[in-house]
C-alpha cells in the first residue's frame, strides 16, 4: 500500500490487518511499545499513540503490568437483517436527486466517506501505476487507435482472459470486450437485451447505478427478495420470471452493492439453470470478484454458463486503478450486438489507460497488490462493525460481507435514514440512505456504509457522532 496516513496510523492499520488475518488471535500479547517503536523506527510515543488507537478501536486491550492482549471480538452481538420483502409488481425507474447529491458530497475534501461507493486512493499502488502509465504513454503503438477499437487492446483482453482460466472459467479473450468501466458494461449489455417498457429482474436492495442504467433505458424493475448473507430468494426469482415476462436479470452474485451478500457455488448453478429453462439471459455485475478476504475466489455464475447466456462484467476501477475507467464484459451470445453498441456509443476505451494495465498486469505483482488490498479491508470490516456495535444503539442489525467494502445497516424501525442523511450531511459526515437502492423506495430505516478506507481516528469519530444522531432519534 501507498499510504498518505501519519505513522502512528499506519502502524495501527498493520496491526490491525495482522489481527484481522489472524496472525494474532484474541488473548495474544502484541509486542510491546518498545518492541513496536524498534521494528517501525519510531518514538516510543507514536507506537504508544498507534496502541491508543487500536484501544480505542475495541481491537487491543492493555493489561496492568503484562501488556497489549488482542481483545475478544465483540461483533457477535450485532445481529444480521433478515431477507427483505419488496413488493411483487414491476415499478418504472425514477432515481432521485439524492444520487447526484451524493455523488457531490463525497467530491467535498474533508467529507468523511462512509456513504462514498469509492474505495480509498490510499489503497492502490497509484505511484506503480503513474510510472506504468507514463511509460506506456511514451511506447504506445502509433495505429493504437485504430488497433484498440472495440474490442479492444489485444493484449489486456488475453491477460483478463488468463485471469478467468486461473479461476476456471473458459473465457478466452476473444469473449472480451473493453468498456468503460463496468458501468458501460452494464449500460450496452441492458440495452442489448432489451427495449423501453420491458421489465429486468434485480436483487433487492440493489446499487443505485443499476437503477439508473435501467432508468436512463426506460425499462421497468422487478424487485426480488434478497437475503443479506444468501442473497436473492431463487423461488421469489422464479415467480417474478413465471408472473412478470422478465426480460434480463442483472446480480451481483459475490459481495454485493449494498448488501454484502454472496451466493454460495451450488446457489450460482442453481440461478443459471433456473434462468436458462426460462431464457433469461443474466447480467453478472462482478466488479469486487477480486475483493474477497477470504482465501478463496469465489467462482461467478458465468462459471456455470454453458450456453452463453451469462454477461460476466468486470471492472479494474475497484480493485487496481479506480480512475483509469477500464472494465470490461464477456457476453457470451451478445459479444456481437454488444461490441457494434459500443462503437455506436463511445466507439474505443482510450488507448493509454489499456495500455497501461496491460503492462501493469505483465509486469507487476498485482497477486500481491491484491493480498494487501483484502487484508487492509477485511480489518477495516472488523474496525466498522466493532464501532457500530459499540456506537449505534440497540435494535441495530449490520451485514457482515466476506469481501468488498460495502455493508449495510438495518436502523431501528422508526428512524429515518433520508433525515439522518440531512443530519449528518450538515456535520459533513456523508452516509447513503436505504431509498436509495430501491425503485419502490424502500429501506427507509438502512443506509448503506463504506468501509474501503483506511480507519483513522476521523472514520472512528464520525461513527460515533452517527451513532449520537441515530440515538437522538429514536
Ligand atoms: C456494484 C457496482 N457495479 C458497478 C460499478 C461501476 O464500476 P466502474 O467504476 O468500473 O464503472 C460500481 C462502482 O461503484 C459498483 O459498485
Amino acid at each position: 500500500m501507498e499510504t498518505g496516513l501519519r505513522q502512528f496510523e499506519a502502524i495501527a492499520q498493520a496491526l490491525a490487518e495482522a489481527i484481522a488475518c489472524g496472525v494474532y488471535r484474541p488473548g495474544d500479547r502484541l509486542p510491546s511499545i518498545r518492541q513496536s517503536s524498534r521494528t517501525h523506527g519510531v518514538a516510543m510515543g507514536t507506537a504508544l499513540r498507534a496502541y491508543d488507537e487500536l484501544e480505542a478501536r475495541g481491537l487491543i486491550e492493555a493489561r496492568a503490568r503484562s501488556g497489549y492482549f488482542v481483545s475478544a471480538p465483540r461483533v457477535a452481538r450485532l445481529p444480521e437483517p433478515e431477507q427483505t420483502t419488496p413488493a411483487r409488481r414491476s415499478t418504472p425507474v425514477e432515481v432521485s436527486e439524492l444520487v447526484f447529491r451524493l455523488l457531490d458530497e463525497i467530491k467535498i475534501a474533508g467529507f468523511a466517506p462512509p456513504g462514498s461507493a469509492f474505495p480509498s486512493p490510499e489503497l492502490f499502488p497509484l505511484a506503480t501505476l503513474s510510472r506504468v502509465a507514463a511509460s506506456a504513454a511514451r511506447r504506445l503503438d502509433r495505429w493504437s487507435s485504430v488497433r484498440d477499437l472495440p474490442p479492444g487492446n489485444a493484449e489486456l483482453r488475453r491477460l483478463i482472459a488468463k485471469r478467468y482460466q486461473l479461476h476456471g472459467c473458459a473465457v478466452q479473450p476473444d469473449d472480451i470486450l473493453i468498456t468503460n468501466g463496468a458501468l458501460e458494461a452494464i449500460g450496452l449489455s441492458l440495452q442489448a437485451l432489451t427495449r423501453p417498457g420491458d421489465a429486468v429482474a434485480i436483487k433487492s436492495p440493489t446499487f443505485y447505478a443499476t437503477l439508473q442504467a435501467i432508468e436512463r433505458l426506460g425499462l421497468r424493475a422487478v424487485e426480488v427478495a434478497t437475503h443479506a448473507r444468501t442473497g436473492i430468494d431463487l423461488s421469489e426469482l422464479e415467480r417474478a420470471i413465471r408472473t412478470q415476462r422478465v426480460h434480463a436479470c442483472i446480480l451481483m452474485t459475490s459481495f454485493q452493492n449494498p448488501l454484502g451478500s454472496t451466493l454460495d457455488d451450488d446457489k450460482k448453478r442453481d440461478l443459471v439453470a433456473l434462468l436458462q429453462r426460462h431464457s433469461v439471459p443474466l447480467i453478472e455485475d462482478d466488479v469486487y470478484a477480486e475483493l474477497h478476504h477470504g482465501a478463496l475466489r469465489p467462482r461467478p455464475a458465468k462459471y456455470f454458463d454453458r450456453s452463453g447466456q451469462v454477461l460476466h462484467c468486470g471492472s479494474f476501477a475497484k480493485c487496481l486503478a479506480p480512475g483509469f475507467r477500464v472494465g470490461w464484459v464477456a457476453a457470451g451470445r451478445w459479444h456481437e450486438a454488444v461490441r457494434r453498441l459500443k462503437l455506436m456509443t463511445s466507439i474505443a476505451t482510450a488507448s493509454i489507460p489499456q495500455a497501461a494495465l496491460a503492462s501493469y498486469l505483465r509486469d507487476q505483482p498485482f497477486d500481491r497488490h491484491l493480498r494487501s488490498l483484502r487484508a487492509s479491508l477485511a480489518s477495516q470490516l472488523q474496525s466498522m462493525v466493532t464501532a457500530i456495535d459499540r456506537y449505534f444503539p440497540p435494535g441495530c442489525r449490520a451485514s457482515r460481507p466476506e469481501g468488498g467494502y460495502l455493508l449495510w445497516v438495518e436502523l431501528p424501525e422508526q428512524i429515518d435514514a433520508l433525515q439522518l442523511h440531512a443530519q449528518a450531511e450538515k456535520e459533513q459526515i456523508s452516509i447513503a440512505p436505504g431509498p436509495l437502492f430501491s425503485p419502490q423506495r424502500r429501506y427507509r430505516n438502512c443506509i448503506r456504509l463504506n468501509f474501503g478506507h483506511p480507519w483513522t481516528g476521523a472514520m472512528e469519530a464520525a461513527m460515533r457522532r452517527l451513532g449520537e444522531l441515530i440515538t437522538a432519534a429514536r
